[in-house]
């Protein structure tokens, strides 16, 4: 539904998104995960034809929005990070305006507009003036705004941020709601956002794309080293210098422990190296009772961080 292929952008010779493809596909949820000033409005912008890419391609609905702007356009929602509302107009006044603007047709324009205003949640809200309705209930006018035209493609640059938690979880049910019938890109700087609400997330830093997939995949790897946790009737250093012959396992660290029995040690392992198989049965031989051997729940939140921080020097 949507594809951008070597999609590059420089502002005054500074290159800020730096040559990045992926493909969305219908009805997917993704999010664009990454710190401020990473790229993520800039690459949003090319993606709604806002502004045209500096290099490469950019396809909605098959559409590229070069060649075929219009059409491209036509099936695409935009909710800018601070939508233009004008504040002293009532809500159905609005949303009026917007249908004009967009061009829809004069006969359809009572008819859409309620659809968007009930998809929104805010038929209840019709009459009163957008500047006295609560942030929570503007952002959904800027939904509304954004879907009026009943597109396929949704784009949401951080559609939560300055909300207070209860708007936020009402912005995100909404969201979710939408889900299967259009495909949708949101923007956050808020690791939960996107756990909470995405299908796949991509990570960007820096107008680079420096990870990509389903969230719950995301947090399981990284550099070819996987991390598992053993909880066993062992001594240390014999359970250290033992595990540490193995092939495949590259780091074995005692975890601080009193008042069990049990050791617990965090092995670091070559992915795909079959090494758990040896520990199990190193553990086997020595007749140490295993308690338990498992995966550390890796955090979205250690994962971004490991990618969009620098080393500490
Ligand atoms: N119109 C512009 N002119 C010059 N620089 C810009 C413009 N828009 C964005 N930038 C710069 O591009 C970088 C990426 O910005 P942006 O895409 O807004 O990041 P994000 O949305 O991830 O916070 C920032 O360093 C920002 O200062
Ligand atoms: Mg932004």
């Amino acid at each position: 539904m949507i594809e951008l292929k070597n999609v590059t952008k420089k502002f005054g010779g500074r290159i800020v998104v730096d040559n990045i493809s992926f493909k969305v596909n219908k009805g997917e949820i993704v999010g664009f995960l990454g710190p401020n000033g990473a790229g993520k409005t800039t690459t949003m912008r090319m993606i709604t034809g806002f502004f045209p890419a500096g290099e490469g391609t950019v396809k909605v609905a098959g559409f590229d929005m070069s060649e075929n702007p219009i059409a491209a356009k036509e099936r695409i929602g935009y909710m800018p990070e601070n939508v233009p509302l004008y504040k002293e107009l009532d809500v159905m006044s609005y949303l009026k305006f917007v249908a004009r603007v967009k061009g829809v047709e004069k006969a359809k324009t009572g008819a859409m507009i309620s659809k968007a205003m009930e998809e929104a949640g805010i038929t209840e809200v019709k009459s009163r003036i957008i500047g006295r309705l609560s942030k929570g209930f503007r952002q959904r006018v800027g939904i509304a705004q954004a879907i009026l035209n009943d597109p396929d493609v949704l784009i949401l640059d951080e559609p939560t941020s300055g909300l207070d938690p209860k708007q936020i979880r009402e912005i995100r049910d909404l969201i979710k709601e939408m889900k299967g019938t259009r495909t949708i890109i949101l923007s956050t700087h808020i690791l939960p956002e996107v756990s909470m609400t995405c299908d796949k997330v991509m990570v960007i830093n820096e107008g680079k794309i420096v990870a990509e997939g389903r969230v719950d995949e995301l947090g399981r790897s990284s550099g070819g080293v996987s991390k598992v946790i053993v909880e066993v009737e062992a001594p240390k250093t014999t359970f250290i210098s033992e595990v540490k012959k193995i092939k495949g396992v590259e780091t074995v660290e005692a975890e601080p422990r009193e008042g069990s029995k049990y050791n617990l040690f965090t092995v670091g392992i070559e992915e795909n190296s079959g090494a758990v198989r040896d520990i199990l049965s190193k553990i086997i031989k020595n007749d140490w009772e295993l308690m338990e051997l498992k995966r550390p729940q890796v955090t979205l939140e250690d994962v971004f961080l490991k990618l969009v921080t620098k080393e500490d020097v």
